[in-house]
């Protein structure tokens, strides 16, 4: 019978589709991936979330792993030139997550602009003692400007599609050019006429720290940087000096350089940022899909089937 360890509790029965295999599920008591290292020798399969890292040491000590099935989008997590070489086959959870993270995405996009969790803080800290006038809490506005997107994936384009409802001017610049209805510019362009550069490109070795000092002095002061793909994309300390001395008017962030964010990361002190604890894929609606497909992928690989998507 076929050992499977399961990393995480995930939403939705799914995780019953597995009863028959002998499946090792985490239980909390003890770190996870001191957890994974013990028990993964003789897996056959696993199913992990981005939290856990499968690097070439793990994966030498799997002498029977035939799937990584990860629980994400996401795979900066996992080596997966490696797991591929080894015959391992990796999986992974795109297009159910999709929409519910640039509804996220955009969401935060909007509460920077307009203030929204500022005004939020306000009043639930009994501090909105002046009643309506013409320059209180005066924001930026989003529709009709121009929203710069990095990466134009499947995230990328349901960010694009959202900007169509709120009249905005698109430009976006990728590896390659794309058939969307927006205008394919080069970095320095995407830069210097971004109202909102909206980060939605995987993790990986051309993309990381691709946001930087350099490149965001190129920005608008007027603009806002918005992240919720991988904090890693970011130079964040960079970002932060940025933000301090007002080279641009703000940033929202869904993600970090590292999660949970310290305490005393001077991102949380800035007045100028509004920050979430990536939540984009964090619906109920989104999670049971993603614990579907999760779980399909893995029974289809030891079935010798294709995965619903393989990396
Ligand atoms: C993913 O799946 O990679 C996302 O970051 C989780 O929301």
């Amino acid at each position: 019978m076929y050992k499977i360890l399961v990393s995480r509790e995930l939403p939705g029965n799914f995780l019953s589709k597995l009863n028959i295999y002998n499946v090792l599920k985490w239980d909390g008591s003890s770190d996870v991936q001191d957890w994974l290292i013990k028990n993964i020798s003789d897996a056959d399969g696993i199913i992990i979330t981005l939290n856990e890292k499968i690097d070439k040491n793990i994966i030498d000590m799997a002498k029977k792993l035939k799937i990584i099935s990860t629980f994400s989008v996401g795979y900066d997590h996992i080596d997966v030139e490696y797991a591929k070489a080894r015959g391992i086959t990796v999986t992974n959870t795109p297009e159910v997550l999709t929409d519910a993270t640039a509804d996220l995405i955009f969401g935060i996009m909007i509460a920077a602009a307009r203030r929204i969790v500022e005004g939020n803080e306000l009043i639930k800290n009994n501090n909105w003692k002046s009643g309506w006038n013409p320059y209180f809490m005066l924001g930026s506005e989003v529709h009709g400007k121009t929203i710069g997107i990095i990466g134009m994936g499947r995230i990328g384009r349901a960010i694009l599609k959202r900007s169509k409802g709120f009249d905005m001017h698109a430009i976006y610049y990728s590896r390659h050019r794309h058939d969307v209805d927006a205008e394919y510019v080069d970095i320095d362009y995407l830069l210097k006429n971004s109202d909102f550069l909206v980060i939605a490109a995987d993790l990986n070795s051309d993309t990381y720290h691709f946001i930087n000092a350099e490149k965001i002095s190129k920005m608008k002061k007027t603009a806002f940087i918005i992240n919720g793909t991988r904090g890693k994309i970011i130079d964040q300390p960079e970002l932060v000096n940025a933000l301090k001395k007002k080279i641009i008017k703000g940033a929202a962030l869904d993600v970090f350089e590292s999660e949970p964010i310290d305490g005393n990361n001077e991102l949380i002190n800035l007045e100028n940022t509004v920050l979430t604890p990536h939540l984009g894929s964090a619906t109920l609606e989104t999670r049971s899909a993603m614990a579907e497909t999760a779980v399909i992928n893995l029974i289809n690989v030891l079935n010798g089937k294709e995965p619903l998507y393989k990396l």
